[in-house]
């Protein structure tokens, strides 16, 4: 077997599944649901990931294992001579860019890892008590969370761990890099997220958060409700990325694409949904939930707080961080591989060249944005910061373009019948979907992710 394959069915779908279940899912995800009210939000963004994210997810791999080549070559093959290789090389660019960032909030699970244990996270809180008061609690995390995150040096330096980790990981190639670490970080991460779970959910007053994450009320949605619901199934899935072309072109040609596709989907809604049983029922049980809890502050201060009001705060956060950090590896890594794949293919280049090639810039440019937090925050871009400038140019705008660009391509434009071709392996296997697939590709899919960046601009 070829080395630039996945060697088994579960090693596929551990690094599938890892790339997908990330900081999106533990970090962003319940970021997005709290603002968005909750259940009825959570309802939407499941009925978005069966409904769009698996058709556009199939799409990818379609291209990707036709294509047998990286994000651009794919189109280059089975397009020659068309300009839709610029879809993959926007793919390409989304993909580094949001590495440049979001290796620095890798690196900030490091660092918290690192505090939690050392104990240094803890420092001066003793133990709080349910439903008192937070105000001084408040002020000690909230100063810890701008020590590590907003100072010049230490994120920085947490950062340069992280891409080394990636470095190393990445250099041991698909099978003995990507694929052993998934097959051993992702049942990791599911043990310690049902672990976490089981102490959050028998806390006092857990029910409340419970019923708040799972009774939906549906006057709470609104457009901008479904536009989120949108952009945080494409986010959470990895597409748009390139990521899903680049791993696709490692399947073995026998690999079932559409059970593929389910299982990942439901994987990542399944952590997902622990996510929330783990943050919705601590936060209610502490009465944090009138918190102003945005993405950063939800995990790296609230969580904290919960867990210095339980026995053995500093194992619990070192479990939760380290488990956030594992699902912040496994992104990564398939992430920069999709530049990997590119400078091998591309420019012929051995792995090992390619990894540096790819990873040499990355302290220099992660930096920059890290340093957005502390000495550049007042270096505006558009009023943005550098970090938050990349994350919505990328995120709003070049991962649903790409999307746009891989549905239309493989809907209307793509060799005759490819995509039935890769859904039934060459008709070997009978697929029950591929009809209602093409369907969404051609007309739902784009109309939809188009309406996303519609409502971006205005
Ligand atoms: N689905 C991933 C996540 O939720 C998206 C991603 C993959 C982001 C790889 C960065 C790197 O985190």
């Amino acid at each position: 077997m070829s080395k630039n394959q996945f060697g088994s069915k579960i090693g596929l779908i551990a690094a599938t599944v890892g790339s997908a279940v990330g900081l999106g899912n533990i970090w962003r995800f319940p970021a997005v649901t709290q603002a968005n009210g909750g259940a009825a939000f959570l309802l939407l963004y499941i009925g978005c990931v069966i409904l769009l994210g698996i058709p556009v997810m199939l799409a990818e791999f379609s291209l990707g294992r036709a294509g047998q080549s990286d994000a651009i070559g794919a189109f280059r093959r089975l397009a020659p001579g068309k300009a839709w290789w610029i879809a993959g090389a926007l793919g390409i660019l989304a993909s580094y860019i949001i590495t440049c960032f979001y290796i620095v909030v890798e690196g900030w699970t490091l660092e918290y890892l690192w505090q939690s244990i050392s104990g240094d996270l803890y420092a001066g809180v003793g133990r709080l008590e349910a439903g008192g008061d937070f105000s001084a609690a408040d002020a000690v995390f909230l100063g810890k969370m701008n020590e590590y995150i907003s100072t010049p040096v230490a994120p920085v330096a947490f950062t340069w761990l992280a891409i080394l980790i990636n470095l190393g990981v990445l250099t041991g190639g698909v099978q003995k890099g990507i694929e052993r670490l998934s097959n051993i970080l992702l049942p990791l991460l599911f043990v310690l997220l049902v672990a976490l779970c089981c102490v959050t959910l028998t806390l006092p007053g857990a029910g409340a958060g419970v019923e708040w994450f799972l009774k939906p009320d549906f006057s709470a949605i609104t457009a901008g409700t479904v536009i989120n619901a949108l952009g945080q199934t494409f986010f959470s899935l990895s597409l748009g990325m390139g990521i899903l072309i680049t791993y696709s072109a490692y399947y073995p040609a026998n690999t079932k694409l559409t059970p593929t596709a389910a299982i990942v989907a439901l994987m990542t809604l399944l952590v997902a949904l622990l996510t929330g049983f783990v943050i919705f029922p601590a936060v209610s049980s502490f009465g944090l939930t009138d918190h102003s809890l945005t993405g950063a502050t939800l995990v790296f201060q609230t969580l904290p707080e919960v867990f210095a009001c339980l026995p053995a705060p500093q194992l619990l956060s070192a479990m939760f961080f380290l488990l956030l950090f594992v699902a912040a590896l496994t992104s990564t890594v398939s992430i920069i591989e999709v530049s990997i794949a590119f400078c091998r293919e591309r420019f012929g280049m051995s792995r090992f060249k390619a990894c540096l090639t790819t990873i040499l810039p990355l302290p220099l440019l992660s930096m920059i944005c890290s340093l957005s937090f502390s000495s550049l925050s007042d270096f505006k871009v558009f009023g943005l910061t550098i970090f938050d400038f990349l994350d919505s140019f990328a995120t709003n705008i070049l991962l649903p373009v790409v999307s746009i660009g891989v549905c239309i391509f493989v809907g209307w434009f793509a060799p005759k019948g490819l995509l039935k071709r890769e859904l039934t392996n060459n008709d070997t296997v009978r697929s029950r979907i591929a009809g209602a697939v093409m369907f969404i590709i051609r007309y739902l899919a784009p109309v939809l992710i188009a309406l996303i960046l519609v409502y971006t601009f205005i």
